[in-house]
């Protein structure tokens, strides 16, 4: 389950360029199984249109303190209980100063006021603003008062000015709701992922490598972000994004993986082993491999199996997962990865000509002492959620107590 699955959300829209953000943001939010209401300032309605806002969260937009059929329908003291959580995305330098006053002169700040529900600000506006001692004044009381605070990024800013001011991305709003909102399947639980290839220098120029493109890992990485849980991912080199709301630690070798990982598995409930770690590795020469030979022989040494490391751990060994990409006996080898590794779940994919490796799609055949399931061709992301169901199960199954 989704951690922001069925919440609540009162999304409070203040004028600013950045307010065509916040669309995208009501998008992203129903996206995650949030049922978002939106409240616009007069300001915020030269930028966007109510109705954007109202196609985007499929209910009347709430522009109006004092508007007789509004009253009457969701007035502000039914639209504060109503809120699980109150967002105010972009929030303004002029919201920021009146909610610190406790005015309450229009629809927006009267329903912060009114509301017992917790208030997230993520501020947008001009960095000169934002640095300006009145604004960090109103901030610093608003955090004190448990007003919770996302942002603002740094950047280059729509004036064409360069510093902090920039809204959060929607994505990194939506995952920071997510991991505060203490629900979702994998709420409270640490996991550790590891995703994408490794590169074992040859030379100081040259490495082997293989054709992993980590999105598997990063797509793990996210959905659980989504169902609550906090999460790192230790990454080997990817040309993706990391997800937001990540702690991310980038690797190359194999050698650099294992201590990575076994440096942070102790405290992970979950670990869960998506990287195409090279099997071997060569011996690094100190200086470039010059071509005068006829031929070249590379002497391959094995590198230390992560993922059996971890599962072999005797103190905090976590819930461990392994991946098993192969090109033939699919099952039969991912049975063997399960009791050779003694692992707690297997995922298998065929790997190929254009399977597997570096695609959008997968399927996957998971198996686990006493079971297995098989999850039909389906993109990545989805394949992702779907595995962290099973995983939670498993893990619920096996840690009773701190599922109730
Ligand atoms: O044994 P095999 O390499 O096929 O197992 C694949 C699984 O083992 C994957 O989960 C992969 O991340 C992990 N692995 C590892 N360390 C290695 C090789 C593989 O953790 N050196």
């Amino acid at each position: 389950m989704n951690a922001l699955t069925g919440k609540k959300i009162l999304l409070g829209v203040t004028g600013g360029i950045a307010a065509y953000k916040a669309a995208e943001l009501v998008r992203q939010l129903r996206g995650a199984g949030a049922e978002v209401r939106v409240i616009m300032t007069r300001a915020a309605t030269e930028f966007v249109t109510p109705l954007t806002f109202q196609s985007l969260s499929g209910h009347p937009v709430h522009l109006d303190l004092l508007d007789a059929a509004e009253e009457s329908a969701m007035g502000h003291i039914h639209l504060a209980r109503w809120a699980e959580v109150v967002l105010i995305a972009p929030a303004s330098a002029d919201v920021m100063a009146r909610l610190r006053a406790g005015l309450a002169d229009d629809l927006l700040t009267t329903v912060c006021l009114a509301a017992t529900a917790p208030l997230v600000l993520a501020p947008a506006m001009n960095q000169a603003m934002w640095l300006n001692l009145a604004t960090q004044d109103n901030v610093a009381v608003l955090k004190a008062r448990g007003v919770c605070l996302l942002g603002p990024a740094e950047g280059v800013q729509a004036c064409g000015e360069t510093g902090p001011g920039r809204l959060l991305e929607p994505a990194a709003i939506v995952a920071a709701l997510a991991s505060r909102s203490g629900a979702g399947s994998l709420a409270g639980l640490r996991i550790l992922i590891s995703a994408g290839p490794t590169r074992e220098a040859i030379d100081p120029v040259r490495y082997l490598s293989n054709r992993s493109s980590g999105k598997m890992g990063y797509a793990l990485a996210q959905s659980a972000v989504m169902q609550g849980a906090t999460v790192v991912l230790v990454s080997g080199p990817t040309a993706l994004v990391p997800p937001s709301g990540v702690e991310v630690a980038q690797v190359q070798s194999a050698a650099d993986m294992y201590e990575a990982v076994l440096a942070r598995a102790g405290h992970a409930d979950i670990y869960i082993g998506a990287a195409a770690v090279a099997d071997y590795a060569p011996e690094t020469a100190p200086h470039k491999i010059k071509k005068d030979a006829s031929s070249l022989t590379l002497n391959l040494v094995k590198t230390p199996d992560i993922l059996a490391a971890v599962a072999a751990l005797t103190a905090s060994r976590p819930f461990t997962v392994g991946f098993a990409a192969e090109t033939q006996s699919l099952e039969t080898s991912a049975q063997g990865k399960l009791l050779g590794k003694s692992l707690d779940m297997v995922a298998a994919n065929q790997v190929g000509a254009g399977v597997g490796f570096e695609v959008d799609d997968n399927a996957l055949y998971v198996c686990w002492p006493g079971g297995e399931t098989r999850l039909p061709t389906a993109p990545k992301s989805k394949l992702a959620t779907q595995l962290l169901t099973l995983i939670a199960d498993r893990y619920h199954a096996q840690h009773p107590v701190k599922n109730s």
